[in-house]
């Protein structure tokens, strides 16, 4: 089974990225075939008029997963922008992509109820889903680990293959993807919003533990417990959905109890809880740090190459196909 997935370079990780898909990933790279990408092109459809530094963040990023323990002797890692064949099967399928099946996708329609991107209106917004299933089927994917929020971009990917195929009377171009849900709750931010740099709600992957007490002792917590021996409620504090990330199955149990028979502080909790957080962020921030630059690129130049074969096999196909 092959396995394609891209994030898009939007700036450091941080836990809500490693539980919802660094640790997925991790497990898919034993288990399959992977190609792991920098979407930096769909980065442009919103941050266009940004002046982001792609090149940078794009290196950035790919040298943040490895350090989470993206292995690049497992797992194709490469940048979109680099492998132009994106670029050309997106065009095509532009060609033969009704606009209302893009008009109807909820992404976009949730985008053009706020103002901000209403205003732009950009057609590469409007496109983002063909984009995505050139990224996908350009390599034959069989499986696509997404989130739930990025389905009907799945459903939409099957329907251009098949339409492709329909129009050119073929139907051995492309392979029809699956989703692969991650099922792993949503991890919170500080204030119980998603975790998001824009939202200054984050605990980033190679942050230092002083930052990481620091951030932990701000969250919020159950606000019925004022003193000590107060009973709490686990199930609405932020401290305890760490806890479940990032504690052990027997933490868990005990913090919960004595939360709730009022027998721990959250100052103490707290304490237990940054530390599990360091246990992790700890080797991810060391092996960022020893990482260079010049190592990234090379693992970038091979992973661009061993995509680039691919992707120009099934263009030569698909070219055959139409000319
Ligand atoms: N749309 C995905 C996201 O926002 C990123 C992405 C781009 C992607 N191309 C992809 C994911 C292809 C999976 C497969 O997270
Ligand atoms: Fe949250 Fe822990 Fe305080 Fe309970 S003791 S409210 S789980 S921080």
């Amino acid at each position: 089974m092959r396995v394609v997935s891209g994030m898009r370079p939007t700036g450091k990780l941080h836990l809500g990225h490693y539980i919802g898909v660094i640790k997925n990933w991790k497990k898919l790279q034993n288990e399959h075939e992977c190609m792991f990408f920098v979407a930096d092109w769909h980065a442009l459809t919103t941050k266009f008029d940004e002046h982001i530094n792609l090149k940078e963040l794009s290196v950035e990023l790919v040298k943040e997963w490895i350090a989470s323990g993206i292995d690049p002797n497992k797992a194709i890692l490469f940048i979109q922008s680099e492998i132009k064949e994106h670029a050309e099967l997106y065009l095509i399928f532009n060609m033969i992509t009704p606009v209302s099946w893009l008009e109807r996708n909820p992404t976009y329609k949730d985008a053009m109820q706020q103002e901000e991107y209403k205003k732009k209106n950009n057609a590469g917004f409007l496109t983002y889903p063909v984009l995505q299933t050139a990224d996908i089927v350009l390599y034959d994917a069989d499986l696509v680990p997404i989130g739930e929020d990025q389905r009907p971009h799945l459903e939409l990917a099957r329907d251009i293959v098949n339409r492709f195929h329909y129009l050119y009377k073929r139907e051995d171009i492309f392979k029809e993807p699956k989703e692969l849900l991650t099922d792993i709750a949503r991890l919170p931010g500080l204030d119980g919003r998603k975790m998001s740099k824009s939202f200054n709600n984050a605990i980033f992957l190679d942050e230092t533990p002083e930052d990481i007490w620091k951030k932990v002792r701000s969250a919020k917590t159950d606000p019925a417990r004022i003193k000590k021996t107060d009973p709490g409620h686990p199930e609405v504090c932020i401290v305890f959905e760490y806890h479940k990330a990032f504690s052990t199955p027997q933490e868990v149990a005990e913090i919960e109890n004595a939360c709730k028979e009022g027998s721990i502080g959250c100052v103490d909790c707290k304490k237990i809880c940054a530390a599990n957080i360091e246990k992790i962020v700890a080797p991810i921030r060391e092996k960022k740090a020893k990482l260079k630059n010049d190592e990234i690129l090379d693992i970038i130049n091979e992973g661009n190459k061993k995509a680039k074969f691919l992707a120009a096999e099934k263009m030569k196909k698909v070219n055959q196909v139409i000319f």
